[in-house]
């Protein structure tokens, strides 16, 4: 156990309300910060709303943001917009949740005394790769309007580092999976449709290679990172990849559903091909390593949906 507070900026979303039950197992107390935007769900954080403290607000609110942080040690930033077909309809959302709130979340610890802040990014910073995987230092060439602002607030990052030397680190998931992900998302939407016999729409020829990650190790990385990292950039990977069909496949040997209904649909636009990062920085520096793998993952994930479906009758 750490003796502190640690706030959790977007602690309603998916990741953010995973973290939550890992955080209440490491800290004294730890606040939750959302807006509660159609991504986030008090319904995530039911089983813990007693043991948290619950703080409704935009996180480019300065003055309610400096007030939580003052009480606090930690803070780790998982809110923002985070569809990558959203922002192509229309990124602006994208650039005030993303850019300027993390800009806010970061420019105030130049007032108050926090021991470590990391700004979750993604593996999408990167852009796409045909075969290798990137490194930290590699150059950043995002894709869509999301990544592009992802990006962003990296590099606001390095400004933080370099003109007034903040306690920040950065942390780069690749696609995550789990439990209380919101039904836009390719594993529970598909679990979903499957479970109800509707189709399962994939982009393109389903070919789109990504490194799955489950919630829960992506999770035990970022605490790794806020207690023991050094202002830093870390990778987070998957242990595998898998192609969109696969994932497609994977769910419907899960559920049991029919083969028949895959449907290809027009591809997304600009849709990076593959994705890969290495995550032996991470090993080494922490001696952080995934031990969830993908084909166990996505069973439990999937039996999680089964299990919960009730609270989706609506999506
Ligand atoms: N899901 C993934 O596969 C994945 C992979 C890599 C990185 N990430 C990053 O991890 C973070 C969390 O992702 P997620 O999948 O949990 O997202 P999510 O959409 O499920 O949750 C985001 C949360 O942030 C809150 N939020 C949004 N804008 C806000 C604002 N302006 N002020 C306060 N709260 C706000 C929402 O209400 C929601 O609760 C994001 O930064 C995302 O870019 C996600």
């Amino acid at each position: 156990m750490v003796s502190g507070t640690v706030v959790v900026l977007g602690g309603a979303g998916f990741i953010g309300s995973n973290f939550v039950r890992e955080a209440l197992d490491s800290f004294d107390s730890v606040v939750v910060y959302d807006k509660l935007t159609y991504a986030g769900n008090r319904q995530n954080l039911e089983e813990v709303i007693d043991e948290i403290r619950f703080v409704e607000a935009d996180i480019r609110e300065r003055d309610v943001l400096k007030d939580e942080y003052e009480g606090a040690d930690y803070v780790v930033n998982f809110a923002a917009e985070s569809h990558v077909d959203r922002s192509i309809s229309g990124g602006r959302q994208f650039v005030r949740s993303n850019v300027e709130g993390a800009f806010v979340a970061m420019d105030l610890l130049r007032d108050v005394d926090i021991k470590e802040f990391v700004q979750v990014s993604t593996d999408e910073v990167y852009g796409s790769i045909e075969e290798g995987s990137f490194v930290e230092g590699d150059k950043l060439d995002p894709s869509s309007p999301y990544s592009a602002s992802k990006a962003s607030a990296d590099m606001f990052v390095n400004a933080m580092w370099e003109t007034y030397g903040l306690p920040v680190s950065v942390v780069r998931p690749t696609n995550a999976y789990g439990p209380r992900q919101h039904p836009e998302k390719l594993i529970p939407k598909f679990t979903l449709n499957a479970l109800r016999g509707e189709p399962l729409p994939v982009y393109g020829d389903g070919s789109n290679v990504r490194q799955w990650l489950h919630v829960k190790d992506l999770n035990r990385a970022v605490l790794e990172v806020l207690l023991e990292g050094d202002h830093d950039i870390y990778n987070i990977a998957g242990p595998d990849m898998r192609t969109n069909l696969e994932v497609t496949r994977g769910i419907i040997e899960h559920t049991g559903a029919d083969e028949d209904l895959i449907e290809f649909v027009e591809d997304r636009k600009g849709h990076d091909q593959r994705y890969s990062i290495d995550g032996s920085k991470i090993e080494e520096d922490l001696n952080f390593e995934p031990t969830t793998n993908f084909d166990e993952g996505l069973e439990s994930t999937v039996e999680w949906y089964v299990e919960h479906s009730d609270r989706f009758v609506d999506d």
